[in-house]
């Protein structure tokens, strides 16, 4: 057997059984289930509630993502609507193009408005959901454009604020958060048929209203936009919110750091999109484990990048590592292969450009909860507080 921080060859160890109560504490503690398994039984493993199996080790995760023989389906998670997929491949490829393009666009007409974005959020502001609620005001005309009917303005500033963004993981909440999610798709769809008529280049609907076929049923366009909404306010809050929490807890200073390299390290500590899972097509090996059509493999981000094999001091949040003068290790915050993240220059620079606008002339402080990591879907910080008062220079 071989665990994360030996430089053997992958021999994985996934026939021996779970023990009782390995689903309930994966389902609890998902990332300190998976750090635990991968260092008793190796970088590939079974995950104990589907029996995915996960994927840490770097030459098997990028065959996985790559996928040149063809071994997996050909969809993207992303697409998934109405009970089906969103396709086909090409309107998927046009319609992540299309997104890009609207929000790159907005992003650098509009960067000088960040530090006034900042300013709103007040000297001390509530964490991550702050940094959510300053991503979607800053993107709020690219991700709809101010001509748009005012309760659908209205009704998007409410699901950003009701942290309907986030899975939450009562059953409860999870139906209150499944009916304002229905009842928003109904709003969209009605504004997808309003505009159908007369398509023109504007904002994120208007973009995949033209990049999908006309005969695409309303409510299937109404969802990817809104997938599209959460994956451009949501993880990009997350990934500024964890380079804030992270450089508090390892004693960082961000303003003596560049803001790119901090948002990278954040990515690689907290890489929010942490599981990426892949539908079996063909019966073919991973690892040398005999997988069959039905089954599914996850590759692992999240232990990917704390290999301490590849990644000296790895727990750390090290910027410092992104200068130039050390190797660097696998690292996939959005992706690899024929479905890498569309958004993923774009969310980087929006990211890079939040914490410059944050960090610029002020003196931070952060103030932590005692609350773990949320994961649904994807990594949300625990909440915190954060102070930010302008500094005497
Ligand atoms: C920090 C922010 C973001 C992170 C960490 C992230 C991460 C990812 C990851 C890991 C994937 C691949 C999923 C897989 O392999 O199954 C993905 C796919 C995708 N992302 Fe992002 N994403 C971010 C922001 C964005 C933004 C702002 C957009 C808007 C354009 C976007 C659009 C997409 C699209 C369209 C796909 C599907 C690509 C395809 O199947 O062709 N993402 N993202």
């Amino acid at each position: 057997m071989t665990t994360v921080g030996e430089p053997d060859r992958v021999v994985p160890d996934v026939g021996r059984p779970w023990p009782r109560g390995a689903a309930r504490h994966y389902r609890r503690d998902p990332l300190g289930f998976v750090e635990e398994s991968a260092r008793a039984r190796g970088p590939v493993f079974r995950l104990p509630d589907d029996g995915s199996l996960c994927v840490a080790d770097p030459a098997e995760a990028q065959r996985v993502l790559h996928d040149e023989a063809g071994d997996h389906d050909d969809v993207s998670g992303f697409f998934h609507v109405g009970g089906g997929l969103l396709g086909p491949r090409a309107t998927q490829v046009a319609i992540g193009r299309a997104a890009r393009a609207t929000l790159r666009a907005h992003v650098a007409a509009h960067r000088e408005r960040l530090p006034a974005v900042v300013a709103e959020l007040g000297e001390v502001s509530r964490w991550p959901s702050a940094g959510r609620a300053a991503v979607h005001r800053f993107l709020a005309g690219a991700l709809l454009r101010p001509d748009s009917s005012p309760a659908l303005r209205e009704l998007m500033a409410h699901v950003v604020r009701r942290e309907v963004l986030i899975r939450p993981s009562g059953r409860l909440a999870r139906m209150s958060r499944r009916a304002l999610w229905a009842r928003v798709v109904r709003t969209i769809a009605t504004e997808v048929r309003h505009r159908r008529p007369e398509p023109r280049p504007g904002d994120l609907l208007d973009a995949v209203i033209t990049a999908t076929p006309p005969e695409t049923p309303a409510e299937h366009v109404a969802q990817v936009y809104l997938l599209l909404f959460r994956t451009s306010v949501a993880p990009v809050g997350h990934v500024v919110a964890w380079a804030l929490l992270s450089a508090a807890a390892d004693g960082v200073d961000l303003a003596e750091v560049p803001a790119g390299s901090a948002v990278r390290e954040s990515l690689r500590l907290w890489p929010v999109a942490w599981l990426l899972g892949r539908p079996v097509r063909r019966a073919h090996q991973v690892a040398g484990v005999p997988l069959e059509p039905g089954e599914s493999v996850s590759v692992c981000p999240y232990l990917l990048h704390r290999d301490e094999r590849h990644w000296p001091q790895a727990a750390r949040f090290r910027p410092g590592r992104w200068d130039g003068s050390e190797p660097r290790g696998p690292y996939l915050p959005f992706g690899g292969g024929p479905f890498t993240c569309a958004g993923a220059a774009v969310a980087q620079t929006l990211a890079t450009d939040l914490l410059a606008a944050l960090t610029d002339a002020a003196r931070l402080e952060v103030r932590p909860g005692p609350g773990r990591p949320h994961v649904e879907g994807i990594i949300t910080p625990p909440p915190f507080l954060l102070r930010r008062t302008a500094s005497q220079t």
